[in-house]
């Protein structure tokens, strides 16, 4: 068990009351950790508000060592950070140790950005008007950031706000989610410990929306990062006053399965995009929209790869699938289930509980109003709606709040031109699921699916300002 400790900069800070965080497979307490209050929130921002005076001055060449250094040490410990993964959020073992790697790619990725982090040359005498001088603008760094992290990729999500905010010349404090202290506490430990670190950049306090609402608000931060729901993005922008706000929020993704698509190809990609993670990915495929030439075909083809799947223990080499993070999720993916059913959507796989893990679920026949796709369902169940033609999917993907990522599979060229054409989301996939982000990818989304871009050298430009320098 791994007791995860306050960080106020580089001292660790105890308290007395404990929070305890249980495996949602077993049950049994896997870390603990200190119940911060605002007071720690406030403690924590002046620790970072002081060390930004040194951060911004920090030379690239120590932030390039010090990230560099934190993958280095990241690799050395890469069954620690993936056990610990599994053990707080119950991800099975074999996705935990990619993301261990995805995370040492994105600390690397950010380092090798962090080079290419230039202004240009502004002709100033352009207009008559105008008068010639060196002008220039360059990037310098924004200042203290608030990273609130969540639940579904803990260690690689909370890479992609501290590498580019502390390599930017940032200072950062950090609220992990509660539900994985442990591996935000250890993977905060690799940055206070390294010997390049610049002294008290980053700061960590865990709790829920008391310790949230006291950063957000704060005059200190002058950027929040936040990756996690809707309805806490809309209190965030609502009361963050003047400050940059950027969101990863939610998402309903969605495919075309077209009819020249391969359908066996198409069956057992939607099988990975929509269960891996128990369906808790920001784009985890959720609805796909089957051309009717193909749809009987193609909902057997993608009831017989759900039912290959190995749902069980997370710590089983093999297991595909393990249980969500919580009862209460459990119970919410079996509501929408029935609710479906009742409103006349077949159930083709899963639907229920195996050794108590709700079973990756394919509902074929699901109408435009069912809940189960006009809303994010965060848990593995994957919703099927047959189209007469390609202008009737993109209308019906189209039609959602979110617009995170989008997909097709096609084998005709001009299809794929008209999803280009047609798609209003962040990112788009041919030929594979939504479900897929490259860490180098700009990755975030349109309409209610967020604002601002992750990725390292799109999330260098969220957490640094453009300065403008004239001189005569
Ligand atoms: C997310 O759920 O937004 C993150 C997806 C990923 O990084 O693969």
């Amino acid at each position: 068990m791994i007791e995860a400790k306050i960080f106020m900069g580089s001292k660790t800070v105890s308290k007395g009351e404990k929070g305890e965080r249980k495996s949602p497979y077993s049950g049994e307490v896997v870390s603990v950790f200190p119940l911060c209050g605002a007071e720690d929130a406030e403690a924590a921002l002046k620790v970072a508000e002081s060390a930004f005076e040194r951060s911004r001055r920090a030379p690239l060449s120590q932030r390039i060592a010090w990230l560099r250094d934190v993958a280095k040490r990241m690799r050395e410990q890469k069954e620690l950070f993936a056990k610990t993964i599994t053990d707080e959020i119950g991800k099975p073992v074999m996705f935990s140790r990619i993301e261990v790697d995805r995370c040492i790619e994105t600390i690397d990725l950010t380092a090798d950005a962090l080079v290419h982090l230039r202004g240009e040359t502004i002709p100033t005498d352009a207009t008559p008007s105008g008068k010639r001088s060196t002008a220039f603008w360059r990037r310098v760094p924004a200042g203290v950031v608030v990273a609130i992290t969540p639940f579904n990729f803990p260690l690689n999500l909370a890479a992609h706000k501290l590498a580019p905010a502390l390599g930017a010349g940032c200072s950062v404090v950090l609220k992990p989610t509660p539900e994985a202290p442990a591996t935000a506490y250890l993977f905060a430990k690799l940055f206070i410990e390294s010997e390049y670190a610049v002294e008290d950049a980053l700061s960590v306090v865990y709790g829920d929306a008391e310790v949230g609402s006291a950063l957000v608000t704060s005059p200190i931060p002058r950027v929040v990062s936040f990756t996690g729901s809707v309805p806490v993005g809309n209190i965030i922008t609502k009361s963050a006053g003047i400050k940059k706000v950027s969101l990863e929020l939610g998402g309903n993704a969605a495919t075309f399965v077209e009819k020249s698509a391969d359908i066996a190809h198409a069956a057992a990609r939607c099988a990975f995009g929509a269960f891996v993670n128990s369906g808790q990915v920001c784009i985890s495929l959720q609805r796909i929209y089957v051309d009717a030439a193909v749809y009987d075909d193609f909902a057997e083809a993608l009831a017989e790869e759900t039912k290959k799947l190995k749902v069980g223990s997370p710590y089983d080499d093999d297991t595909f699938m393990g249980p969500l993070i919580n009862d209460e999720s459990k119970e919410r993916a079996m509501r929408w289930v029935e609710s479906a059913a009742k409103e006349g959507a077949r159930v083709v796989a899963g639907g229920e509980l195996v050794d108590g893990i709700f079973a990756p679920t394919v509902m074929a026949d699901v109408t435009d109003d069912m809940a189960i796709v006009c809303e994010e369902v965060f848990a593995p169940i994957v919703s099927l709606v047959k189209v007469e033609s390609f202008d009737e999917a993109a209308r019906k993907m189209n039609d959602s709040p979110y617009g995170l990522q989008f997909s097709i599979f096609t084998n005709d060229l001009r299809m794929t031109q008209r999803a280009l054409d047609a798609f209003e989301c962040g990112g788009i996939v041919v030929n594979d699921v939504p479900t897929v982000r490259f860490d180098i990818q700009p990755y975030g989304g349109m309409k209610l699916s967020g604002v601002g871009r992750e990725g390292p050298q799109f999330a260098l430009e969220e957490f640094t300002e453009i300065q403008s320098v004239v001189i005569f």
